[in-house]
């Protein structure tokens, strides 16, 4: 096979290396347009599994990679005077310099041909191989020329930041955050010599122009820089090597070959150097590629097993880098953040390390952070907690309190819709699914979405609060709950809007009634589908008339003794369409302006705040973005939690998207947890979070972290009424368990 590789990095002479060792009749040609010995940049990390795959390989390259290492375990964080470690993380730097020697050595003694200071500028020459790799790194040429067949996708991200070296021999990956007058400067630092390592130092773009790097020579970054970590640096300089300061860009394809060409590493994916993965990509590529071709006859069919391999594994990480950059986009946010807590939030930034995971890398550290949560638990809810005798409990385990609200945990079995009320009456259904669910051990149970009128329920089948019958049934429910199980209930009020007189959720989600509808209002008069009813938009007298429903429904809650009332302001549902700019399109002084569009949902709030109990927490549910081109920003959403704390809101559920059908979510774990966490940072204000939290390892993590106050579960809760309880038992702790269930302490489930 005639096989050219068009970049000498390390996906182009990898992937020459690996052909060559499967045939040496392959003839192999690397295309490198710099010399051998140029190169930029530093050192590069590899985690220890990367290191495993590599090993098994080529144990030659690999044998010389890792006689070059320094490796450390330890991560340093310097934050606010403190240096907090943790340990555990397994990793190796060594020189780029040097990893492409090694490379270039061991392509050349197998015979590839590697011709330096050969730059290609026109593809067509090498066409006629029989594969031609596009390796030419992430402003790769060859993606340009077939962009069309490719389809690139580059998402140049706002940070500034430049690669330096120093001789400073860091002990660990470390970490700085040194402010200035121009802002906040990030530093992530490794050694990968005896005595060199890699110096990123990163900020915003404001801040980057603010200190006048934008203007700035190699030598006055460095010398900036030198003197901003003076300190640190403890009289080591600062090397530079083509040190300009970049903006990293996000590298994606649509299709990753066409014909005969393909392309690998960089050229067809980055991954954020905060979780340095880009050179163990390009190699784990070049891997892929190689036993595609062994086990596939024809190229063609070789190229696309290549991509569907790769494709889903490098989204994955693709996805935790951007959570991660996004984590040094925003480093500001969590300056306020206490050390221990900033740190964890840090450490867990893109989701693959967990506080359980932390736990088996550095269970003291992840002591120390259950120690703080509980502390601060304590001072919270002025409880005294395990931690007076002996180990904090899992952060899921603390207390938390709204006004004299007190939960026992942080879990909350979410609001979910049963479709199986009789105009509005709830019966033996909803009793024995939320009496369980209280059973299973969650500190709040939520009721149903729970209409405040007939014509505001979804569906027949909806629960209400709207005639005396429905308090008797609620109390029902109530009592069983403050009876039988240490869990508080909450109910969650809602007027339907435009999302009214739709079939029962397992006859056709949204979709109208065939007969017996009832009229819909709306704040505009736009249908949910198009052959959805068009609702009538409101005037002051609906408006009256739907605020003095949720006041009545407010009393009646009250009377059935609900222990938190939460409004629903989410999911396309009334409250919410006045809030989306893509539903309100009102003329008057309640569409327009964030102000105006959040005005009748706050009179709504106000007047049911003042029937609430003054002791009793209230939250609403709020949808952080609308998932869809000309909707709610967060920016927006941020600035609507503002005004619902002013207005005496307690805490925030922060849910998203189901306001418009051609909405285009993006879901994966704990999606929707990063809106929760801007919310509670920028508004300052406790929040729920919800949305795919799949593990007792995510939700420890949330509250450890401060991505919010409350984790709330629905489907797993569906599968799991007693999720808590078991997430207690795998973590070795103990929930009190009902006298009827007693003799359960004493048994130990198996369930393999
Ligand atoms: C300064 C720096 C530091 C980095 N540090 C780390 C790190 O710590 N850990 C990590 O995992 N990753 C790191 N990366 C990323 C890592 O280097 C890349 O992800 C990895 O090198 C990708 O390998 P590649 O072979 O795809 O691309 P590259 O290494 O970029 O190689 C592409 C090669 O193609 C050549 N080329 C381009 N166009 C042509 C042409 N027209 N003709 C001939 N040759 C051409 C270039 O000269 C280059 O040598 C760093 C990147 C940089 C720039
Ligand atoms: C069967 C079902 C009914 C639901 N009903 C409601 C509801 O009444 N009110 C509400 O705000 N959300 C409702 N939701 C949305 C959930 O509360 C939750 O926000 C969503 O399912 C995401 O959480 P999860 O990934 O833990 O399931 C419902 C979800 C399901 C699966």
């Amino acid at each position: 096979m005639r096989i050219v590789c068009i970049g000498g990095g390390p996906a182009g002479l990898y992937f020459g290396i690996l052909m060559k060792k499967a045939d040496p009749d392959n003839e192999v040609v690397v295309l490198e347009r710099n010399r051998a010995d140029d190169t930029f940049g530093f050192g590069v990390v590899f985690s220890d599994a990367t290191l495993d795959n590599l090993a098994a390989v080529d144990a030659e390259t690999y044998q010389a990679i890792t006689e070059s290492f320094a490796h450390w375990d330890d991560i340093d964080i310097h934050f606010k005077g403190q240096v907090l470690t943790s340990t555990g993380h397994g990793f190796s730097g060594m020189s780029r310099k040097e990893l492409l020697r090694i490379l270039q050595r061991r392509a050349q003694s197998l015979g590839v041909d590697v011709r330096f200071e050969t730059n290609v500028d026109d593809i067509t020459a090498w066409l006629d191989a029989d594969l031609v790799i596009a390796a030419d790194g992430v402003n790769s040429g060859i993606r340009e020329r077939y962009a069309e067949h490719f389809e690139p996708e580059l998402d140049w991200r706002p940070n500034r930041f430049v690669w330096l070296g120093t001789t400073f021999p860091f002990g660990a990956f470390t970490f700085y955050f040194n402010k200035n007058e121009h802002g906040l400067f990030r530093v992530h630092a490794y050694r990968y010599a005896e005595n060199s390592s890699t110096f990123i130092v990163e900020c915003t773009e404001d801040s980057w122009k603010k200190a006048g790097l934008d203007q700035a020579s190699e030598d006055e970054t460095v010398a900036y820089c030198e003197e901003l970590f003076k300190e640190q640096l403890a009289g080591h300089r600062l090397l530079e090597n083509r040190s300009v300061w970049r903006s990293f860009p996000t590298v994606k394809n649509a299709h990753w070959h066409h014909g005969n060409v393909v392309l690998l590493g960089d050229a067809v994916h980055t991954a954020h150097f905060s979780i340095g993965s880009g050179t163990k990509l390009a190699m784990e590529d070049a891997i892929s590629l190689r036993d595609a071709l062994a086990s596939h006859d024809s190229v063609e069919a070789a190229l696309d097993a290549y991509e569907a391999e790769r494709r889903p594994v490098v989204e994955s990480i693709q996805r935790a880098a951007q959570v991660s950059l996004e984590w040094f986009e925003n480093t500001e946010r969590y300056m306020d953040l206490e050390p221990t807590q900033f740190a964890f939030s840090l450490l867990t930034r893109s989701m693959r390390v967990t506080h359980e995971n932390l736990e088996v890398r550095d269970p003291a550290f992840v002591e120390r952070v259950n120690e703080w949560v509980a502390k601060k638990a304590k001072e919270q809810t002025g409880l005294r907690l395990h931690i007076d005798n002996g180990r904090a409990p899992p952060p899921m385990f603390t207390p938390f309190r709204l006004r004299n609200l007190l939960l026992e945990n942080r879990v909350v079995v979410s609001p979910m819709c049963q479709y199986s009320a009789d105009d509005g009456t709830i019966n033996d259904w909803h009793l024995v699914h939320l009496g369980s669910r209280a059973l299973g051990g969650s500190g709040l149970v939520m009721g149903e979405m729970t209409d405040v009128s007939r014509e505001a329920r979804i569906t027949p089948g909806c629960a209400g609060m709207y005639k005396p019958e429905h308090v008797t049934a609620w109390r029902r429910v109530v009592d069983f709950v403050h009876t039988e199980s240490s869990a508080k209930i909450g109910m969650q009020l809602a007027h339907a809007g435009r999302k009214g007189s739709t079939k029962l959720m397992w006859e056709g989600i949204d979709e109208p009634l065939l007969r017996d509808n009832w009229p819909l209002i709306a704040p505009s008069p736009i249908p949910y589908f198009e052959h959805s009813q068009t609702p009538k938009p409101m005037d002051r007298a609906d408006m009256d008339q739907v605020r003095d429903d949720f006041v009545r429904a407010t009393g009646m809650a009250e009377e059935a003794g609900f222990d938190l009332l939460e409004l629903h302001f989410a999911h396309g549902y009334l409250l919410s369409t006045f809030i989306s700019p893509l539903t309100n399109t009102r003329q008057d002084e309640y569409g327009g302006s964030l102000e105006n569009r959040m005005r009748y949902p706050l009179e709504v709030f106000d007047a049911v705040r003042k029937t609430w109990p003054r002791e009793k927490p209230m939250s609403v549910r709020v949808s952080a973005t609308d998932w869809a081109p000309g909707g709610l920003s967060l920016e927006d959403c941020v600035e609507a939690a503002r005004m619902l704390e002013q207005h005496g809101c307690d805490i925030l559920d922060v849910s998203a998207g189901q306001t418009v059908p051609y909405a285009k979510p993006r879901y994966g774990r704990l999606f929707q947890t990063p809106f929760s966490e801007l919310v509670r940072l920028e508004a300052g204000i406790p929040t729920m979070t919800v949305g795919n939290i799949q593990s007792y390892a995510d939700a420890n993590s949330i509250i450890a972290a401060g991505r919010a106050d409350l984790c709330v579960l629905a489907r797993a809760h569906l599968y799991d009424p007693y999720w808590t309880r078991h997430a207690a038992n795998e973590q070795g702790y103990e929930i009190d368990w009902p006298d009827q269930y007693k003799t359960v302490q004493r048994y130990t489930p198996r369930f393999k």
